[in-house]
Order: structure tokens, then C-alpha cells, then sequence
């Protein structure tokens, strides 16, 4: 018997640090595979309702009955009854009538305000109603789109989009900034992120391109498992995304199609290297993406039934969820019209387990009474019980999503244990750790692209006058998109007071009066009311900005290629309906009409330039460039990019001070031309480019 037990105790002996070593690699957290059996054992007391339940992940917005009687009940002082009231009147109680496992806070402050005291309100109401009537469900899901700090919380620390990540080129950086986050969502209430973005955008027209980290999938690989790891570490559930080839469509189409001859290994080695990162962290959940490739829809499976492919040969353990409305809107741009229990049963067989339901989100823009339009969740729920019953989602398939769902929420309950109860000084103790590592982020995330003269960093003499141009004082442009409300928006609404300090809110025109203390800051539109400026004694400071945008709304001159003119209003050049701002219509940015003469003249007398970029991309700068002595690619550095920009323009932090920080990750154009031949014809500026700065 001894002897026998002999290879068995070397195999354990040799197996037992692997697994152990692995799931620290992994991150270590909890696994879902570990707990497939305590699922399938739940999901045997479930019933029909139960279940379906389960795969439903409906907006917040599309459970509130009516927007102004939920506001109503929401602004009473918490009591037993207002909370009753808030059930009610915010929809809550649908939880309980249907079963629902999974919630989303979608779009911007539809309760009224965006304060962290009302979304954990909000997502205790409804964890309540969950608990008490979802009985054999361990998680409510509480979901936000937290892809760059809690960005839906006014007042929390955002941090620099993640192309502005990918400049930064630091991991372990980026991993504490996920597991900071997370914890800052949990203590908001919501315990699922939809974070990670991880495509490998090919053309900067996209509208979504500062999602992305790079151009260079090892970059974006090891970035991916970086965040993943942070944000599950920190006791919440990831979401690697969009699966798969978001950032490979036609002109940058954003929900576009992607031609692509080549096959699906071809197609992996540049866009499914973040999901490899993201296994390596034991990412929990993956979301699905609009994109089609070669005219396939990735949430029918697309043409090489890739999430199948993905949960079996590379043995993904977690749970596929839809985008918002996926499945209808690629019924709608392939063009069909089945019955709704056809599209969702056609998505749950190409490996969908969970469907993302919002409502005012008419399929077919130009027919409201498109069958796509759920009303309310009710009509996606029917359409599911109706599938089951029809038998065009077998019983199996059925389980199959349940249990990787259970299993995923079991793992996740064990592994947020621990962060689920911070107390409000620990979080303010949190919030501080976020401003000072956003403030790093940020410092690292710039890249210095011009700096005539070595003007920088800036000799620290007796400035007289500080000439400042464009929107230097506009903390919503140096956020960007997702931040508040979906599109984000201009204007401090949302930080300024307590809100400002507790989000370390800095713009350029705040940290240059902070730092230049005895300098006197002027409007260029009032340079002609003070006399004697000079080179020695005067500084200019513009800024550039894209208007903040999301999705499609950023979408550049995809006109060559429209798929719906519903989707490309960004290219369209029309108003972002969303935010009532226009929208860019080119790839470049200058000063406006009204300055730009007195930047030029002042240039031309030699006082020095320092020109600002705020965009969700590289965009053509050739007369800034040309008018500048120094210009700082900023990306959207967040709420602190204000000290992080003064920091590095006057020399308290030096440019590629620290390994490849600092440096592009996209090539940089010079022409549009360039941008739309994917700069085959070369760029301005490539991968790998920044001036260094060294203290003088
Ligand atoms: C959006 C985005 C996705 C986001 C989801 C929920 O349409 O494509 O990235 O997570 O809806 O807001």
C-alpha cells in the first residue's frame, strides 16, 4: 500500500505548489471552478423563473417605472417608509418578480444626484429586495461602468483613461489602481465593473480608441491582467471587453464590422491578446462585443463561434454577459427580424449567459414599434420562458449559463469578504491613496512631444505675466467620456467644493496659479491691457481640447463607411444629442479663431509657448506645433491632470524619469492621411516616442 502511495505523494508534492503558486498568480482569488458543484446543486432547487432570472441584467433605468416619482421618493429623508416608497417607485420590486440576479447602473444621475450616499442607498434597496426574495441566489450583481476610477460618484478620484495607462507603462501601477477602485466601487455599493477594455485599436478614428492601451497586444496582455487582478484583488468582479476585435473595425466604425482574411489564430495574435492576460487573472466575467467580423455578429458567436471556443479550449470559468442590447441590435444589423426568443436563443447557443436589457433603446431607430424595443423587463423575460418552452433553449443550455453564473457569484461572495464593510474613514483613508497614485498615473500617462530650446523644464525665474488660452480651467475635458453621465460632460458640476478636494481636481488653470504664485495670470483676450510682456518675463499656457465623447459619439469621418447613421452621429459632425455639444467632425485640434492671431504674434516675439493636448487619442496638431515651443500630449489624465501637467512643466517630475514611461503607444499623425491609411505611409511621431526632461 506504502509503496503504492509513493508517485502518488511525489505527483502531490510536486502538483500542490503549482496549483498554490498558480492561484497567486492568478491573483488569488477565488476560483468559479471550485464552486461548479455547490452550483449545479442550487440550480437543481431552482425553477423556471429562477433560472431565467438569472440570465436577465436589466439597467436601472429600464426598472424605474417613472423617472420623476423615483427621484421624488429618493430625495425623502431615509425612513422605513420612504424606503417602501423607494422600492416601489424605483422599480426595485421587479427584482423580486422576476427573479433578477443582476442590476446596472446605466447613463448618468437619473436618481437625482450623482452623491455616493445615493447610490449606496439605491444598491442597498435593492440588495434588500434581492435578499428577501431571490432567495436562492448568493449575489445580487450590482454593475457600473467604474472604467476609470468610481467614475459614476461625484467627487471620486478619476484617473487617466487607459491609453493614458498604456503611456504610463507600469503594471504593478495599474494594479493598485484596480484594486483602489474596487474597493471604492464596493464601498459605493456596486460589486461588478465593467473594466477592462482591452482592445488593440487599429484606426484612432474610433471613438473609443482612449479605452484602449496600445497598439501593442504585449503591452495591452500584461496591462489587462494587471488591472484584472487589482480590481478582483480589491474584493470586486472584472469584466475583460468587448470580446472579441472592438477595436478592429472597418474606418474605425464604432459596433462596425471587421473584414479580416486571415483565420482565427492570425486574428488572436493581435486582438485576443488581452483576454489571455485576462485568464491569467482569472478574469470572472467577459463581455460580448456589438462588432461583427467578415459580416458575423460576435453576439451570434461571430464566424468562428469564438466564445465557445473561448470558454472550452481555453477553459474560461466565468460568465459571458451581452452588451446593452446586444443581441437585438445584431439581429438589427444583420439585418433580421426574428421573434425575440429566436435572437436570444440564438445568442445563449453561441455561449451567451447573460443578457444586458436597457429600455429607450429602439433597435431599429426608424421603426419605434420594432419588436426589439423591450418595454420593460417583463418582455425580455417572457421572450426567455418562451424560448425554453419552445425548445429553442435546451434545458441544458439553460443550466449550463445558470451554473457558470452561480459559480461565479459563489467564488466572488468568498472573495469579497473581506472589503465588503469599509467604514467612512477608511474611505476617506482610501480616497487620499487615490488622489496620490492618480497623481502618478497621470504624471506618467503625458509625453512630451515638442520642446524647442529645451524650454522644459521651465527655469524657474521671476515670471511676470502668465498668458493663459483655450479651456485651461475645464476638469470635464481632461476626463472625458464615462465620467458622471455616459458621455461625460464640460464644466466642474461634479467636482468643485468637497467634491474637488475629495477628487484631488486640479485643471491647468488651478495648479498654474497654484505654483506661480507672484506671476499675474491673464486671458489672452486681455494680453493688449498690459505692457512691457517680454520673453524673460512672460509665459504663455494654451490648451487644446476634444469635447469629452463615449462610443460612437467620437467616431471620426466614418462617413465612407456609415452602417446607421443612429450610431455614427459622432461622424456625422452632428450635435452629440446625448450632451447638446458639437462633436468633432476632424482628427485635429487648434486654437480657437479667436486667439489663435495672438499666439502666433506672441510666438513670433519669441515669448515662450506651452500648449497643452487633451484628447481621447493622437490627433493632427501641425499649427499648434508650428506656433509652440512646448507641447505635452495629456490624453485624459483625470481629475488630477492639472498638478501632473504643472509637475512636469516646471521640473518637480521629469519626463521618461521612470522606464518607458511617458512614451506613445499609438503612432502620432501628421496628416489625416496617414491616420486613414493605418500609417502604412509612416506617422509624425511612433510607437515608443517622448522627449526626456532633466532637472536643470
Ligand atoms: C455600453 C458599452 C459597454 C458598457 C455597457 C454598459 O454600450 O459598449 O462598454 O460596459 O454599455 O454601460
Amino acid at each position: 500500500m506504502k509503496t503504492k502511495l509513493k508517485p502518488y505523494a511525489a505527483l502531490i508534492s510536486y502538483l500542490f505548489p503549482v496549483f498554490f503558486f498558480g492561484s497567486l498568480l492568478a491573483g488569488n482569488v477565488s476560483s468559479p471552478k471550485d464552486y461548479q458543484a455547490k452550483a449545479f446543486e442550487t440550480v437543481s432547487q431552482m425553477n423556471l423563473d429562477e433560472k431565467i432570472g438569472q440570465l436577465l441584467l436589466p439597467t436601472y433605468t429600464l426598472l424605474i417605472p417613472s423617472m420623476d416619482a423615483c427621484k421624488a421618493a429618493m430625495a425623502k429623508p431615509k425612513s422605513e417608509a420612504s424606503d417602501k416608497q423607494v422600492k416601489e417607485d424605483c422599480g426595485l420590486n421587479q427584482i423580486g418578480k422576476y427573479k433578477i440576479g443582476a442590476v446596472l447602473q446605466d447613463g448618468g444621475p437619473y436618481t437625482g444626484k450623482a452623491d455616493i450616499d445615493t447610490w449606496i442607498r439605491l444598491n442597498s434597496l435593492a440588495k434588500e429586495v434581492h435578499q428577501a426574495e431571490v432567495t436562492k441566489d448568493p449575489l445580487l450583481l450590482t454593475g457600473n461602468d467604474a472604467i476609470h476610477g468610481n467614475s459614476h460618484v461625484a467627487g471620486a478620484v478619476i484617473f487617466p483613461h487607459n491609453i493614458g495607462l498604456g503611456v504610463a507603462h507600469d503594471s504593478e501601477m495599474v494594479r493598485s489602481i484596480g484594486e483602489l477602485v474596487a474597493k471604492d466601487s464596493l464601498y459605493s455599493g456596486f460589486n461588478w465593473v465593467y473594466m477592462p477594455t482591452v482592445a488593440v485599436a487599429q484606426d484612432i478614428r474610433w471613438g473609443r480608441t482612449y479605452e484602449s492601451f496600445s497598439q501593442t497586444p504585449a503591452l495591452v496582455k500584461s496591462l489587462a491582467k494587471a488591472y484584472i487582478q487589482g480590481y478582483q484583488q480589491g474584493g470586486a468582479i472584472a469584466t475583460v471587453k468587448h470580446f472579441i476585435g472592438d477595436g478592429a473595425t472597418n474606418y474605425g466604425i464604432d459596433e462596425g464590422d471587421a473584414t479580416f482574411n486571415g483565420s482565427p489564430e492570425e486574428f488572436w495574435q493581435t486582438h485576443g491578446q488581452g483576454y489571455d492576460g485576462a485568464l491569467d487573472a482569472n478574469v470572472y466575467s467577459m463581455m460580448i462585443s456589438y462588432n461583427a467580423i467578415n459580416g458575423k455578429r460576435m453576439h451570434f458567436g461571430g464566424p468562428w463561434n469564438s466564445i465557445n471556443e473561448f470558454k472550452k479550449k481555453r477553459s474560461f470559468q466565468g460568465f459571458a454577459v451581452s452588451d446593452y442590447n446586444g443581441a437585438t441590435r445584431a439581429e438589427y444589423f444583420e439585418k433580421r427580424q426574428r421573434r425575440l426568443p429566436e435572437v436570444f436563443a440564438d445568442s445563449i447557443k453561441a455561449g451567451m449567459d447573460m443578457f444586458m436589457v436597457g429600455g429607450g433603446d429602439k433597435m431599429n431607430p426608424f421603426d419605434p414599434a420594432s419588436p426589439y424595443y423591450c418595454k420593460n423587463i417583463g418582455d425580455a423575460s417572457d421572450a426567455l420562458k418562451i424560448a425554453v418552452n419552445e425548445g429553442l433553449i435546451t434545458k441544458e443550455q439553460l443550466n449550463n449559463a445558470v451554473v457558470r453564473i452561480l459559480s461565479t457569484k459563489f467564488a466572488a461572495v468568498d472573495n469579497m469578504k473581506n472589503y465588503a464593510n469599509m467604514k467612512k474613514k477608511d474611505y476617506e483613508a482610501l480616497q487620499k491613496k487615490q488622489r496620490a497614485v492618480a497623481l502618478k498615473s497621470a504624471e506618467k500617462s503625458l509625453v512630451l512631444l515638442q520642446n524647442k530650446n529645451d524650454l522644459l523644464p521651465l527655469k524657474e525665474k521671476s515670471l511676470k505675466y502668465i498668458v493663459m488660452a483655450g479651456p485651461v480651467d475645464d476638469i470635464g475635458s481632461q476626463n472625458g467620456g464615462w465620467t458622471i453621465n455616459w458621455q461625460g460632460q464640460k464644466g466642474d458640476q461634479y467636482f468643485s467644493g468637497a467634491n474637488k478636494i475629495s477628487s484631488g481636481a486640479a485643471t491647468v488653470f488651478d495648479s498654474v496659479k497654484k505654483h506661480f504664485k507672484t506671476a499675474k495670470i491673464i486671458n489672452i483676450k486681455e494680453i493688449d491691457t498690459v505692457k512691457n510682456v517680454s520673453p524673460s518675463n512672460t509665459l504663455v499656457v494654451t490648451v487644446v481640447a476634444e469635447p469629452p465623447y463615449a462610443e460612437y459619439m467620437g467616431d471620426i469621418g466614418n462617413t465612407a463607411g456609415v452602417i446607421d447613421p443612429f450610431y455614427v452621429r459622432g461622424a456625422l459632425g452632428g450635435e452629440n444629442q446625448y450632451m447638446g455639444l458639437p462633436q468633432s467632425t476632424e482628427l485635429k485640434l487648434d486654437w480657437l479663431s479667436d486667439e489663435t492671431a495672438t499666439i502666433e504674434r506672441l510666438h513670433k516675439q519669441n515669448i515662450p509657448v506651452i500648449t497643452v493636448v487633451y484628447s481621447g487619442r493622437p490627433v493632427v496638431l501641425s499649427h499648434v506645433l508650428q506656433n509652440s515651443d512646448a507641447v505635452i500630449a495629456a490624453f485624459l489624465p483625470g481629475t488630477t491632470g492639472g498638478d501632473a501637467i504643472v509637475n512636469a512643466i516646471v521640473g518637480k517630475y521629469l519626463f521618461r524619469s521612470e522606464g518607458k514611461s511617458n512614451t506613445l503607444t499609438f503612432p502620432w499623425p501628421n496628416t489625416m492621411k496617414e491616420v486613414e491609411n493605418r500609417f502604412k505611409d509612416g506617422s509624425l511621431y511612433s510607437i515608443g516616442y517622448g522627449l526626456a526632461t532633466k532637472k536643470k
